[in-house]
């Protein structure tokens, strides 16, 4: 049984390009061996995550991820049962927003820096879908 998740949080001040590589390592490491894909978003510190797996994974990631203290105020965007992947390619796939061209996120958002705790849920999936779509994501952080 597949399930996605979304959420937003707060990159903690501390969390350099560095730390960001080393969550990206640990996570490509784990997601593999536990099933779970997805992507993550940095944008003028804050965090967007997707991760699609078992139900169970997932559900044992979140908890790990709400726990982690490089960020904070994690909220839940969306959680929905799903009957087949859109990010099978990414064990867990880098998108750095202020690298992207300014109209893809107003396309979406009220302005060119992404707020992701005013996004829906739905907008938030329209946006990663047009990531994948225009080869925004990396595998390096
Ligand atoms: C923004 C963010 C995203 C993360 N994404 C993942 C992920 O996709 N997979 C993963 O295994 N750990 C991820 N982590 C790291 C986990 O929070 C946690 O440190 C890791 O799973 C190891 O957990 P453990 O130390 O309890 O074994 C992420 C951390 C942050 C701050």
């Amino acid at each position: 049984m597949l399930v996605r998740l979304m959420y937003a949080s707060r990159a903690a001040d501390s969390v350099s390009t560095d730390a960001l590589g080393a969550i990206l390592r640990r996570s490509r490491q784990d997601n593999q061996a536990s099933g779970i894909t997805g992507l993550l978003c940095l944008s003028g510190g804050s965090f967007l995550q997707v991760l699609e797996g078992g139900r169970a994974q997932v559900s044992a990631l979140y908890n790990r991820i709400a726990a982690d203290a490089r960020h904070r105020d994690v909220v839940l965007l969306s959680y929905e049962e799903i009957s087949e992947r859109r990010f099978a390619g990414w064990a867990m796939g880098m998108i750095e927003l202020s690298r992207l061209n300014p109209a893809l996120l107003l396309k979406y958002s009220e302005a060119a820096v992404l707020d992701p705790y005013a996004l829906s849920g739905r907008v938030a999936m329209a946006l990663f879908e047009e990531l994948i779509a225009t080869a925004s994501v990396s595998c390096s952080p």
